[in-house]
């Protein structure tokens, strides 16, 4: 592997290729970040939405999309539309996704996924670092055991991605999830090797890293999702997150992707950062210098002149873009030719917690041609109702259970499943 930085500063245009550390070749500056779209089958299988909605963004000229949440431990789900990979997964199926995929020259990622302390209640085990009974988060906690097994289990979900088709993986470490919640004081109160001090904490990350770079080879891309901060008291900082991204550079990774937030009780829902801006920019900014590795950022991004100014001043090497490519797939052709074409955001009324995310993951079915009644692609004049896209978000997910137990057994059933709140939605 060439550790060499392969980025050169000043900035680029952003249809400029990027060439990644493993020496893949990004044939532009635009990331389709993850998105857990709950188009799995239900029994962790692509469904032919999903494949639609692949080629769909792989046609709009996205260098790269991540499809969210891909577990390899279907009790560490985080929802039940998420796609499992396992030995006897559908691999017909899985070929017909990662060849839609990576139509046009797109590169398609799979994100490891193990949602831990927040896995999915009424079909999974929640177990996080520590066990934690507070309102709307309760969850048992791993052993010793279970966590030397997560590198093995994460580095065993990227050998298959690899053999079905993917073109690459993404550790997530971000917004609250396994490696996330290890990294947090918050989730993570242990004493021993793996809590305390931020080497503690951050042990299972690099050791991830570690374990998925020797499952997949040296020239197969492996990008990791980071919080700059977990924006709540108490939590993951902007100073952690700087010291990890150090750490990052000393390891194989071929992407830092810089996010935020968490689902710890009580955190804030809203983006960050300067009203107006790209919620991670600035602190990209301040961390630019401290790693060699290729850097993007997500959140936030509405504009061209936001997306193309982060990649020419030499911040990004690449941008992530979530929302903005499910109201507009085509994007990525339109902002690499200079096009300033904007997408329009819809203002919603009111909505409950997670009834956004919820309106934009039903916004996904309708571009992969499978609209939930009442959810078709909407017009654009008028105030989308996100709660009612909430209720029948919920709805799908209820008609998944037993779809999903008759192939991976019943989870955790009891106190935890009764009493977890099933309204958090995004990941
Ligand atoms: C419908 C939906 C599902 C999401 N699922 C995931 C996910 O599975 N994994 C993840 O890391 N982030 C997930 N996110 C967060 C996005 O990747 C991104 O960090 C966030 O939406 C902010 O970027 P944006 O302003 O471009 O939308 C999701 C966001 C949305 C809207």
């Amino acid at each position: 592997m060439t550790d060499a930085a392969t980025r050169t500063r000043p900035g680029h245009h952003l249809g400029a290729p990027l060439v990644l550390p493993c020496g893949v070749v990004l044939k532009n500056r635009i990331l389709k970040s993850a998105m857990s779209d709950s188009l799995g089958d239900g029994a962790g299988n692509p469904s032919a939405a999903q494949v639609a909605l692949y080629r769909r963004w792989a046609e709009g000229g996205a260098a790269v999309s991540i499809i969210g949440e891909v577990q390899g431990d279907p009790h560490a789900l985080e929802k039940p539309g998420n796609l499992v990979l396992a030995d006897d997964s559908d691999t017909a199926l899985f070929a017909r996704l990662t060849k839609a995929g990576t139509a046009n020259g797109a590169g398609l990622w799979a994100q490891l996924g193990h949602a831990g302390a927040l896995s999915y209640a009424p079909l999974g085990r929640p177990r996080g670092p520590s066990a934690l009974e507070l309102d709307g988060l309760i969850c048992a906690e791993l052993s010793a055991d279970e966590i030397d097994q997560v590198p093995v289990l994460l580095a065993d979900t990227a050998k298959k991605a690899k053999a079905l088709g993917f073109t690459g993986v993404q550790v997530h470490a971000a917004h609250g999830f396994l490696l996330s919640q290890f990294l947090s004081p918050l989730f993570n109160r242990r004493s021993d090797r793996w809590g305390g001090s931020l080497g503690n904490r951050a042990r299972l990350l690099i050791e991830t890293i570690d374990a998925v770079r020797a499952a997949v080879g040296n020239t197969f891309p492996v990008a990791v999702k980071l919080n700059a901060t977990d924006r709540i008291d108490g939590g993951f900082s902007e100073q952690e997150a700087a010291v990890v991204i150090t750490m990052l550079d000393e390891t194989s990774v071929d992407l830092i992707e810089i996010s935020g937030g968490t689902y710890f009780p009580g955190a804030s829902s809203s983006g960050g950062g300067r009203p107006g801006e790209p919620y991670f920019l600035d602190f990209a900014r301040r961390v630019r210098e401290l790693t060699r590795k290729p850097l993007a950022a997500v959140g936030g991004f509405r504009t061209y002149r936001q997306a193309a100014g982060a990649v020419e001043d030499g911040t990004l090497d690449m941008v992530g873009l979530a929302r903005a490519l499910v109201l507009d797939p085509d994007l990525p052709g339109v902002w690499t030719t200079d096009a300033g074409i904007d997408p329009e955001f819809p203002r919603f009324e009111s909505p409950r917690e997670g009834a956004v995310t919820a309106w934009y993951t039903l916004r996904l079915a309708a571009l992969g041609g499978a609209p939930l009644p009442g959810f078709p692609i909407p017009a654009s004049s008028g105030v989308p109702d996100a709660n009612a896209a909430l209720a029948a978000y919920e709805a799908r997910d209820r008609t998944r259970h037993e779809v999903w137990r008759a192939r991976f057994g019943r989870g955790r059933a009891g106190r935890f499943s009764d009493r977890f709140s099933t309204t958090r939605v995004s990941s």
